[in-house]
């Protein structure tokens, strides 16, 4: 059952008739056969859209995380814009970190003044459940359930707990991360317990998302990448991994399990590692290609990406262009080369970027990229 401490008006009820089929996004996490590819955007909702920027100007970054009816307003907007296949709750990874009892500013990159340096912080850390830290993200949620009705599906996130760590222990993003990594190496005991207790906020954090009904759950472990392969199983995988079958335990319990999307960086050298992270979907950047990730991990995982968000700075033909060859690239061994202009879809691809869009991107851009998704991933002319 979906939480019922709040109000009974703002459960997620499906609003129309029920979809014939799950949203399309929802098939292709599952590996399932589709008519087309589906695409989103990372970062889709922000400073690239002119409407995000007006409803900024009015609101800070925190408030409009806090206030339920900002985050639904700037969830929806890039889905009106863009007709993208799936909806991302406007959040942060940050969010979590006041709950435990640390401050975060946004300038608009994350500044944490009271970083973590040793044990006696990790000990003072709080791991509140999320229905007591941050019920505004809930409410969010099921603000936008309602609003999207059956339609576009809406994913839940967060951080995973490595990379939550990362910012904990570096006050911010960082080049080197010589803090954290000093911290796994010098006193692993100290990162160990840091990490088990960002995971049971994490886990808490992701399951309350799906109970109050986003149809997908996705992990964020933008820094993952600064780990060799087998550190990268020893203080990220195994963390990761929790919070995963937290939330898969959620979704079996009510009869339907959300997929889980497990990104990071950088994540060529340890690309069958985090194919065991228990996740369903494989979101990867644009320095490996997805037909090389294919070869590497089979085909009993979905991949997501992974277009260079630069890209989208260019003109519209090479957008086409680069689309079309993500599609191919796509392509399973067993379902041989695409002919003419139209790669068609691939069962397993959700197309994205292999980032955030960049705040420079013309949103007509992204219009672009998604309107040549649809087009060259559908397989017979329409
Ligand atoms: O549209 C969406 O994707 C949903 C919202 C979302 C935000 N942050 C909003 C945001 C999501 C999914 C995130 C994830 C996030 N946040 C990650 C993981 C993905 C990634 O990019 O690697 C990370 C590392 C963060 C931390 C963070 N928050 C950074 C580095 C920054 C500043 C730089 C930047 O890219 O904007 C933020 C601030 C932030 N988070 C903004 C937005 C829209 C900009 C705030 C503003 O309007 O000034």
């Amino acid at each position: 059952m979906p939480e019922t401490r709040t109000a009974p008006a703002s459960l997620p009820a499906p609003a129309g008739p029920a979809p014939a089929r799950d949203p399309l996004f929802l098939r292709a996490c599952r590996r399932e056969a589709v008519e087309r590819t589906p695409v989103w955007i990372m970062r889709q909702a922000g400073r690239y859209l002119p409407e995000y920027q007006a409803l900024r100007a009015k609101h800070d970054f925190l408030t409009s995380c806090r206030t339920p009816e900002l985050a639904c307003e700037l969830t929806l907007q890039p889905v009106r814009r863009l007709g993208v296949d799936a909806a991302i709750l406007f959040s942060d990874i940050l969010i979590p970190l006041p709950g435990m009892g640390v401050p975060v500013e946004f300038r608009p990159a994350p500044a944490i003044s009271r970083v973590v340096k040793g044990r006696a912080d990790v000990l003072a850390l709080r791991t509140p459940d999320a229905r007591e830290a941050t019920p505004f993200v809930l409410d969010a949620v099921r603000l936008v359930r309602r609003e999207l009705g059956g339609g576009v599906p809406l994913i839940g996130f967060a951080g995973a707990p490595f990379t939550i760590a990362a910012y904990l222990v570096e006050g911010g993003g960082s080049k080197s991360f010589a803090a954290w990594k000093g911290l796994l190496f010098s006193e692993p005991a100290t990162a160990h317990l840091l990490l088990e207790k960002c995971a049971e906020v994490v886990a808490s954090y992701l399951r309350e998302q799906v109970r109050a009904g986003a149809q997908a759950a996705m992990l964020f472990d933008t820094w993952a990448g600064i780990l060799a392969p087998g550190d990268f199983r020893t203080f990220a995988l195994p963390y990761a991994r929790r919070v995963f079958e937290a939330v898969a335990s959620v979704g079996e319990a009510e009869g339907a399990r959300p997929p889980r999307l497990y990104y990071g960086g950088e994540m060529g050298g340890l690309l069958e590692s985090a194919a065991e992270v228990g996740a369903d979907v494989l979101g990867l950047d644009w320095r490996i290609g997805l037909d090389a990730a294919r070869r590497r991990l089979g085909s009993g995982i979905a991949l997501q990406g992974n277009l260079d968000p630069a890209v989208l700075l260019g003109p519209p033909g090479l957008i086409r262009e680069r689309t079309g060859a993500i599609l191919r690239e796509a392509r399973l061994p067993e379902e041989g080369a695409a002919e003419g202009e139209r790669p068609g879809s691939s069962p397993g691809h959700v197309f994205n970027l292999g980032h955030g869009i960049l705040p420079a991107t013309p949103p007509d851009h992204a219009r672009v990229l998604v309107d040549a998704v649809r087009e060259l991933s559908t397989r017979s002319a329409s």
